[in-house]
């Protein structure tokens, strides 16, 4: 049985109310931890077993497949936790990750052996990193430095991949808190509240590659990407201000109705019924349906004893039929399955 069980999703289409449990509103979940799933001892032990074996093998952790590393009697447990991602809320948090147990070389390994139940291990930037730190570099964000490296507030996006995971290996001194919104919640806000913004929503923006375009690329993908998106009749959403607001800076127009319409996007995303706020603990592991939730944190800040670091996975689910373009697409289009499979053109000529 593997965790990746195949669901059956319900098939949707533009311009008309959501109604799945993919809908939560904050008032859906009770304060507190009540979505935190504990590793119990047994997994534990055999996370350990899995975690031999790949340094037998001598398998780099960016490597690891399922199969790699046997999990059986923990496959249940993840699979009620996939089963959350795919067609649940579209989170999950599996807590007790024992973090202070292993040296950095195997809690990445062992990390990754988890992660790879998940989907497949993707590169995340062109600086090379499948594992990446999210911790305080003292860069800026900004139009040629991402957010992973800053202690800044980061507004709700999406990021590259189906699942995006993060294991906190130790918290801030204050702040940080990871932050949550519904995207099929948003999708029925606005339709009700404002339907003449969705035109411009479906149809998309450029995106700016923000220094990670290969050299002699364009400074912004030559299409746009939707925001909202219904491919193979599944809700898929792929949206980041800064990289559409940076366009400007290139040329490239964003005309007022565009610009009302993200506005009045960011409004309803940040009142305080769309989202859930997440505290993540040492041993926290939180995997988000990246094509279905967008994300944020607060600003944070660290002590020279306390210092916030997460360990970042991207993980490309081949089994799931949700898929559609986003920050893999405009960063490494050579390694995104959306692209190879022919992206948003053969998507439009199936329709015709
Ligand atoms: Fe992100």
């Amino acid at each position: 049985m593997p965790v990746q069980e195949q669901h059956s999703l319900p098939k949707i289409g533009p311009g008309q109310p959501i109604d799945d449990a993919t809908v939560w509103k904050a008032p859906d979940f009770p304060e507190g931890r009540a979505w935190a799933r504990p590793l119990e001892p047994v997994m534990l032990d055999e996370i350990e077993a899995a975690l031999r074996q790949v340094k037998k093998r001598d398998i780099a952790a960016k490597d690891i497949r399922a199969a790699d590393f046997p999990l059986d009697k923990t496959i249940p447990f993840l699979a009620g936790l996939y089963r959350d991602i795919e067609c649940g809320p579209g989170f999950a948090l599996l807590s007790g990750f024992p973090v202070d147990a292993y040296s950095e070389e195997d809690l990445r390994l062992a990390y990754c052996g988890v992660g790879a139940h998940f989907g497949t291990i993707t590169l995340q930037n062109r600086e090379g990193e499948y594992i990446l730190e999210v911790m305080d570099k003292g860069k800026a964000y900004s139009q040629q430095s991402r957010g992973y490296h800053s202690t800044a507030h980061l507004d709700f996006h999406n990021d590259g991949t189906n699942t995006v995971v993060l294991l906190c290996t130790s918290t801030a001194a204050e702040g940080g808190l990871s932050r949550l919104v519904s995207g099929t919640a948003l999708y029925n806000e606005i339709l009700r509240e404002h339907p003449e913004y969705l035109d411009v929503l479906h149809r998309g923006f450029h995106h700016h590659l923000r220094d990670q375009g290969k050299a002699g690329d364009a400074a912004v993908t030559p299409y746009r990407t939707p925001v909202f998106g219904f491919f193979h009749s599944l809700f898929h959403m792929a949206y980041a201000g800064p990289s559409i607001l940076y366009c400007e800076n290139e040329g490239i127009e964003i005309t007022d109705h565009e610009k009302a319409a993200l506005d009045y996007l960011v409004s309803v995303v940040e009142r305080p019924d769309m989202q859930i706020s997440m505290e993540l603990r040492k041993g926290d592991m939180q995997f988000v349906n990246n094509y279905l939730l967008l994300h944020s944190r607060t600003e944070y800040r660290d002590t020279a004893e306390q210092q916030r670091r997460l360990l970042r996975l991207w993980l490309d689910d081949e089994n799931s039929a949700r898929l559609g373009p986003g920050k893999m697409d405009w960063y490494l289009p050579e390694l995104s399955r959306f692209t190879q499979l022919g992206g948003l053109d053969a998507l439009s000529s199936a329709a015709e």
